[in-house]
């Protein structure tokens, strides 16, 4: 009796790890299913799904801040500028759906315009490529905290925290912050901005991951020079766009499902 309880308890523990591996099959195939979707390398979505997905209707309130400082040569500052233009060329701009700001930042913090100063695409375009390179230093923390204390702020159009539209900073930056970072950029996280942090050249991973929020390999990105920023752009669309919620969502139900299979087993 017991020994053939133990058979079953086996063949209990063997069916569920059977079922286990087909849900996890399933969970893959579907991954796979995903319009050029893959786990490891999602980064690589085409131009074309680029210019096919939109992001119709979505409600974001989403700050730039870029660094103008010095070190940022005038080349290397337009390439900046051409990569706000792609990310912008997805958005669907206006006041119900995205609202764009951007600050940039040498030793001094230059608001641009903020989230209520544009309500056409075409508005927004023409002042980041009017924007006038600072060409001074780097205080990345003054830049994250007039973020957090102006730019989403009600007054300067960002939506009450009850209407539940993302906050996203999309800071770009290529050098050493002059002043802290670390104690403001966990600020603005917990207020619920969203922050992803791009480095350019040699800039220091450490104070990369301490601005962006987790997971870093979602939200931190570095990259070898100003001409490489455009290879993140399609990686962007996906994450801005909520693709990146599918993404994670199928990544999650994978996980929890690995869990299951280990508690059921556990648990006969
Ligand atoms: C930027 O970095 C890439 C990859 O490391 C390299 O191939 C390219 O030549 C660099 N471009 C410039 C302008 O330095």
């Amino acid at each position: 009796m017991s020994i053939c309880f133990s058979k079953m308890k086996k063949m209990i523990a063997c069916f569920f790890l059977l079922f286990g591996h087909t849900l996890l099959s399933v969970v893959s195939v579907m991954a796979k299913d995903l319009p050029q979707g893959h786990f490891l390398r999602r980064r690589d979505v085409n131009s074309q799904y680029l210019l096919e997905n939109t992001c119709n209707n979505k409600r974001l309130d989403l700050v730039f801040i870029i660094d103008s400082s010095r070190s940022v040569r005038p080349y290397d500052f337009e390439k900046v500028k051409e990569f706000i233009l792609t990310i912008l060329q997805f958005l669907d701009i206006s006041p119900d759906a995205t609202r764009v700001g951007l600050i940039q930042y040498g030793s001094t913090v230059k608001h641009e315009f903020s989230l209520k100063t544009f309500r056409r695409k075409q508005d927004i375009e023409r002042a980041v490529k009017r924007m006038m390179h600072l060409a001074t230093g780097t205080m990345t923390g003054l830049a994250i905290q007039y973020a957090v204390n102006i730019a989403f702020s009600e007054s300067e159009g960002a939506r009450p925290l009850k209407q539940n539209v993302p906050r996203i900073i999309m800071i770009v930056t290529d050098g050493r912050p002059q002043d802290p970072v670390t104690e403001i950029a966990t600020k603005a996280r917990n207020s619920g901005i969203l922050i992803f942090a791009i480095g350019v050249g040699r800039v220091d991973m450490n104070t990369l991951k301490s601005i962006g929020s987790e997971p870093h390999e979602e939200h931190v990105f570095l990259v070898a020079n100003f001409s490489q920023i455009e290879t993140l752009t399609s990686a962007f669309q996906t994450k801005l766009c909520g693709k990146v919620f599918i993404y994670s969502l199928n990544a999650y139900v994978k996980v929890k499902h690995r869990k299951k299979i280990c508690i059921i087993i556990k648990f006969f």
